[in-house]
């Protein structure tokens, strides 16, 4: 599938998908959202891709946000939509992806940009990233989940004076505060992403899948997260995969897991 905003790449299991507008420094602007909404479900429906890597093209930036020319003549409905309709075709599409996602921040991840990593399930940042919620400087907030994600992360305190003062934190203090997994050298950060990804995929898939799901019930307050870990446990016990799990353990070797 050909995009214009976005580089795909393969390696084994792994599927990179790489924010390419790099002289915008990665903005995301609507055609890169649909591409990006594309770019996931195709990845979520190939067999061979086991997990999927985000990060932005170039040096510089990650995702630098939003693509802010787009925002003039906007309206309040015109707002709701890119909202709404943002969150759901790619943040929220991210986080209840059935193939774990780590973003790999390689430079500014600032508005759009920090919520398309928080939506990620893991983060892993080099140590020359900077992130930030910069949207009260061009006198918004917020819109594609980070009033929600960052105080998740990294609790209200933290998370209403990032956003209030719209300063920009470094990558070692977003170790300290939670928000992201772990801090690297820019030369490290795609093989670090790389190195939890291929431990990940060395596990059942399917058991990966319902972790996911599970987990996320435990911030979803419309849904009895224990209720969902009950469910997703017994569902487990229908794979093949936990046959061959336990086999395995039992014969002393290597599970050979198949993802069914
Ligand atoms: N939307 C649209 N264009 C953006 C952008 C965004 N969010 N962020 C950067 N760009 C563009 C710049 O307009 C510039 O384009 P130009 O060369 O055509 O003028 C190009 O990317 C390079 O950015 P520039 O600002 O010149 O780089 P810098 O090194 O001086 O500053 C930042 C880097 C990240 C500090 C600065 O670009 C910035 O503050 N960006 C906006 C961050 C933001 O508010 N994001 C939240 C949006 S809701």
């Amino acid at each position: 599938m050909p995009f214009q905003n976005l580089l795909i790449e393969n390696k084994g299991g792994i599927q990179y998908i790489i924010i390419n507008r790099e002289s915008k420094l990665n903005a995301l602007n609507s055609a890169t959202i649909a591409e990006l909404h594309d770019a996931l479900l195709a990845t979520f429906n190939n067999p061979a891709v086991g997990g999927i890597i985000i990060t932005g093209a170039g040096q510089k930036a990650f995702v630098a946000g939003a693509d802010i020319s787009e925002f003039s003549g906007v309206d309040v409905k015109g707002a709701r939509e890119i909202a709404r309709g943002g969150q759901s075709r790619v943040f929220d599409f991210i986080e209840n992806s059935p193939k774990p996602v780590i973003a790999a921040i390689n430079g500014f991840a600032l508005g759009g940009g920090l919520e398309l990593a928080m939506a990620c399930h893991i983060r892993v940042a080099a140590e020359t990233a900077k992130m930030g919620l910069p949207e009260v400087t061009l006198g918004l907030i917020p819109g594609y989940g980070g009033t929600q994600r960052l105080t998740r992360l990294v609790g209200k305190g933290r998370a209403l004076e990032m956003i209030m003062t719209a300063d920009m934190i470094t990558a070692p203090d977003a170790y300290q505060y939670g928000l992201v997994n772990h801090v690297v050298s820019p030369e490290n950060l795609l093989i670090k992403a790389e190195e939890i990804l291929n431990k990940i995929l060395l596990r059942a898939p399917l058991a990966i899948s319902s972790a996911i799901t599970a987990v996320n019930a435990a911030q979803n307050q419309n849904v009895n997260g224990f209720e969902t870990e009950i469910t997703e446990f017994a569902n487990c016990f229908a794979t093949s995969d936990f046959r061959e799990g336990v086999s395995a353990f039992l014969e002393k070797r290597k599970p050979d897991f198949k993802g069914n």
